[in-house]
């Protein structure tokens, strides 16, 4: 499983409903690479974005049991992931903050962009131990620094 975020220097995520910045360069870059895959994301990250996944098979974890139109409902993150993996594509952990945390041990590559600039929010990317990941990839974009992780 692929982890993929963005986030500020400081390693916020997210502010209210959305991301504290617009950096459309990046965003389109995460549609890019999610396009025709499998992605397990949080309630409240779908109710943010799923508009634009709709090229995505997309696992969304709730406690509810209502149905969420555009996606299969997960009671857990065990059956997300198992049911992503089931269609053979690539799967992609998307956020947000508690999917994050709750999927990072899972995955072995993380694609992690970091929003050039000063911002705050309410929500963070969970702490991870650099020393468990290698760095396969740097690259610099105007908005954003784009790294790859791969788990050691
Ligand atoms: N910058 C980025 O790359 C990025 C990506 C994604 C999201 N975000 C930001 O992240 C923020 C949202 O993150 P968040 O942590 O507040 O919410 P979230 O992770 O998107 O969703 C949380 C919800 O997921 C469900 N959930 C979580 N763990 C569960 C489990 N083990 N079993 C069953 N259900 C579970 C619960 O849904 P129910 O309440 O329905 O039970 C919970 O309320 C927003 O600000 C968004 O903009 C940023």
């Amino acid at each position: 499983m692929i982890i993929i975020s963005a986030m500020s220097k400081d390693k916020f995520i997210g502010s209210g409903d959305g991301m504290p910045w617009n950096v459309p360069e990046e965003y389109a870059q995460f549609l890019r690479f999610v396009d025709g895959q499998a992605v397990v994301m949080g309630r409240k990250s779908f109710e943010i974005f799923g508009q634009d996944m709709k090229t995505t098979e997309n696992f969304v974890i709730t406690r509810s049991a209502d149905g969420i139109e555009g996606a299969t409902v997960c009671g857990s993150i065990e059956e997300a992931v198992e049911k992503a993996v089931a269609t053979g594509k690539t799967v992609f952990s998307a956020g947000g903050g508690s999917i994050y945390d709750q999927t990072i041990p899972l995955a072995d590559t993380m694609y992690l962009s970091f929003i050039k600039g000063d911002f705050t929010g309410d929500t963070k990317f969970p702490e991870f131990d650099e020393n468990e990941w290698d760095v396969e990839k740097r690259e610099d974009h105007a908005g954003f620094e784009f790294v790859v992780y791969k788990r050691k």
